[in-house]
């Protein structure tokens, strides 16, 4: 496995941020813009999470999430106009991933070193041209360090439960404003602080914060930071 950065000459766009940023929304627009391909890291993460709990893997044993990891396939189907289908081990794990407790699964294993190795060359073979949209918490920082676009989205923590409140609710999942509010700061607070990989903007990042902006805002600001001739 080679850690040296991909020397591609795909073009990639990076999005980072916290949970609750806007980032699976905004780059899955961006990417259909663009009509670049679309990496949702945290689905990832998410899928060993996930796998993990049927194989009854104790989120504490290290050794065992990491052989986890190599042994969980994760596929994304796209669907007409809709969110791609993720199949975990062939199994259509696309709810489930959305969960709170797959979200807390993924950022428990995401602190552990050889996990994130080992996912390290399945993000980067998404880098196919014409692009890649790269959402996630180190896109820019340690995944495609050389990807010649970066953005940092953020939000107050208040608005990213708000929005992740709607979501789940709007699907059907069972859950309260305030517990979100305590799991995101929670997140947050592991996702910075990890020692690995910890939350951070890239060097060059270009900063929004989406408090109070819709998504069309936001989009026409980041498809604003590409070249015209990208955008379809
Ligand atoms: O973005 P999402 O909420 O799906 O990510 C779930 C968790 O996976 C995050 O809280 C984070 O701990 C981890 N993650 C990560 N690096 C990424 C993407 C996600 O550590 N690139």
């Amino acid at each position: 496995m080679t850690d040296l950065p991909p020397t591609s000459d795909v073009p990639v766009l990076t999005i980072d941020g916290p949970s609750g940023s806007g980032k699976g929304t905004i780059s899955r627009e961006v990417a259909a813009r663009t009509g670049w391909h679309y990496l949702d890291s945290g689905a990832l993460y998410r899928a060993v999470g996930v796998a993990a709990g049927w194989a009854n893997v104790d989120l504490s044993d290290a050794s065992a999430l990491v052989r986890c990891t190599f042994d969980t396939r994760v596929r994304f189907q796209d669907t007409p106009g809709g969110e791609p289908r993720v199949l975990v081990n062939d199994v259509d794990a696309t709810t489930e991933l959305r969960t709170e407790t797959a979200g807390a699964a993924a950022s428990a294993i995401a602190a552990i070193p050889e996990v994130r190795e080992a996912l390290k060359d399945r993000q980067r073979a998404f880098r196919r041209p014409p692009g890649l949209v790269a959402d996630g918490r180190d896109m820019g920082t340690v995944i495609f360090p050389d990807a010649p676009y970066k953005v940092f989205l953020t939000a107050s923590a208040a608005e990213r439960a708000e929005r992740r409140y709607k979501q789940l609710s709007g699907k059907g999942v069972s859950v309260t404003l305030d517990g979100l509010l305590r799991e995101i700061l929670a997140r947050d607070a592991r996702d910075a602080n990890r020692e690995v990989a910890p939350l951070r903007p890239a060097e060059g990042a270009v900063l929004i914060d989406t408090t109070g902006l819709g998504i069309d805002t936001v989009v026409e600001r980041v498809l604003a930071l590409l070249p015209a001739r990208y955008i379809a």
